[in-house]
């Protein structure tokens, strides 16, 4: 997890789509690759889980012919286990699943990775973390959302960089590499203090799409990161 030469985390930078303009979705794909994003992230909503409807498999299969960056497809839905095979199929690289919408958590995250993708587990902003206890060991990462689910463009609930830090201890104590993933509210003024806390995939939608040069955002974002 550790980079070569330094003592920081591995840090990556997920382009939120949900924030993109979806008239030219591979267009938006392409600038966010070439300006040095590390996964492309979907948030799929199905008006149950969340009272939104965002995008489904068609996003994602169409994305894949767009970019060689791994695929990160974050299941805000009921019955995620009824979706897997799909999104893998359609080119999902890793595919992350609620806590509280999947009944049996551990069947769910092995169909993930026999679908051949990697898996990760999602906590919403009131679940207790300690819920990880029993399925951190088979997962490849944490999500925590920092806002209530489905919409970007949210404040972060501050509790969320307490959450961070527990979930580093409980990752620690495993001795395994399990990635943090930040998603919800980060943005120039608050990616540091997700960074100290242990994220290291930092999800960005409004503070990237909403930007003029996505270049110069990401420049800008990881200067914060390492500052
Ligand atoms: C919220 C989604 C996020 C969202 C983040 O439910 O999971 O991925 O797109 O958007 P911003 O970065 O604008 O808060
Ligand atoms: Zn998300």
């Amino acid at each position: 997890m550790i980079m070569e030469g330094t003592n920081r985390k591995k840090c990556l930078i997920a382009a939120s789509v949900l924030s993109a303009d979806f008239s030219k979705l591979g267009e938006e794909i392409r600038d966010v690759e070439k300006s040095g994003a590390d996964w492309i992230h979907f948030d799929v909503t199905d008006g149950h889980f969340v009272q939104n409807l965002t995008m489904g498999t068609l996003a994602v299969e169409a994305a894949r012919k767009s970019t060689k960056l791994p695929l990160d497809v974050h299941l805000m839905i009921e019955h995620p286990e009824r979706f897997i095979t799909l999104f893998a199929d359609a080119g999902a690289d890793y595919i992350s699943v609620h806590y509280e919408t999947a009944m049996h958590l551990h069947r769910t995250v092995s169909l993930i990775r026999e679908a051949g993708a990697k898996p990760g587990v999602a906590l919403g902003p009131s679940t207790p973390v300690s819920h990880l206890k029993w399925i951190l060991e088979y997962i490849d990462y944490v999500l925590i959302l920092s806002v209530s689910p489905g919409f970007g463009g949210q404040e972060v609930i501050s509790n969320a960089l307490e959450r961070i830090k527990t979930v580093d201890g409980m990752i620690k104590e495993t001795g395994r590499e399990i990635l943090i993933q930040g998603d919800g509210g980060i943005n120039m003024s608050t990616i540091q203090n997700f960074a100290s806390a242990g994220v290291n995939v930092f999800t960005i939608g409004s503070a990237l799409f909403d930007s003029p040069d996505y270049s110069q955002a990401i420049k800008q974002l990881r200067e914060r990161i390492s500052a």
